[in-house]
């Protein structure tokens, strides 16, 4: 299996080559021509081979260059085209909420999957638009990165930022067998939120250490007023972690400025990118990928 990295995803990929057994691994040639065209070009020996191209689409940009080397894997000959794309842009349009506006995520979907035979993903936005993939397609999650960095920090409650997030705040919990708790959470606006501490505690949060866990950080908006409140309420220390780091403007140091810590996975390239899920994308291409 050959592994190629795209330009958003280039450290990703190489670490998912090494989890592969250090699997031949490229960085495509990529420049802009004078009128700002996008221009690839990968090199090695494809043909006959199977190809794991690693690209999240964060920008359009990213996006058109995933669509050039899909193609140019096929133009090399390659025998199979693996598509990673560990932070799958355009995923929050998973439905149509206003008339005349496009799903989307669907339509990435559709782009996407084009000249591939799988496509990997990790932690959509919705579970749901996985199905509007036709070709294989697989959903790696961003927990056990998180779980296996948290397991060697000290951790005593986890807390979801929203009850949207209890079953990734569960299954964190599960991993590292630690009580849990979720905030309720309502959104003003794409700035602002207001978090509540529920009803229902699993004990007291005085001087213990929270962990907030979420599956993305945007404005940073709802990571700064969560970790106030718990601080508020009394906690020893709040740490913040997701799985995509997204970090608009000044959302990173922001965030910084009332936590302890701010860990994000590898899917984007990011200050707080402390844990890798090129294990847990490594054994979907392993184990679950069709060969014929
Ligand atoms: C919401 O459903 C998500 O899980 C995140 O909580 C949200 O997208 C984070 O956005 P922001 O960082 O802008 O508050």
């Amino acid at each position: 299996m050959h592994v190629i990295g795209g330009t958003a995803s280039t450290s990703l990929a190489e670490r998912v080559s090494r989890e592969l057994g250090n699997a031949p691994f490229g960085i495509p040639f990529t420049k802009r021509f004078p009128d700002g065209e996008m221009y690839v070009r990968v090199g090695g020996r494809l043909e006959g081979e199977d190809v794991v191209l690693v690209q999240s689409t964060r920008t359009d940009a990213d996006l058109l260059e995933l669509i050039l080397l899909e193609d140019a894997i096929r133009e090399a000959g390659a025998r199979h085209l693996y598509v990673v794309v560990p932070y799958f842009g355009y995923a929050r349009q998973d439905r149509r909420f206003f008339p005349g506006e496009p799903v989307s995520a669907r339509a990435l979907c559709r782009v996407v999957e084009l000249d591939a035979d799988a496509v990997v993903t990790v932690d959509l936005h919705s579970a749901q638009t996985l199905t509007q993939f036709t070709k294989p397609a697989y959903e790696a999650s961003g927990i056990p990165a998180i779980a296996r960095l948290l397991r060697e920090r000290p951790v005593d409650v986890l807390v979801s930022p929203d009850k949207g997030g209890v079953e990734r705040v569960r299954r964190m919990a599960q991993l590292l067998e630690k009580p849990w708790f979720a905030l309720d959470k309502k959104r003003i606006d794409s700035d602002h939120v207001e978090l509540k501490i529920p009803a229902e505690l699993p004990g007291t949060l005085e001087g213990k250490q929270l962990v907030l866990v979420d599956d993305v950080i945007t404005t940073g908006g709802t990571m700064v007023e969560a970790a106030k409140l718990l601080t508020k309420n009394g906690a020893g220390a709040v740490s913040a972690a997701c799985t995509h780091g997204l970090f608009l403007r000044d959302a990173f140091e922001r965030i910084k400025a009332v936590t302890d810590e701010v860990y994000s996975t590898d899917t984007l390239g990011n200050a707080a990118e402390k844990a890798s899920v090129a294990p847990d994308i490594a054994e979907i291409l392993r184990r679950q990928l069709p060969s014929d």
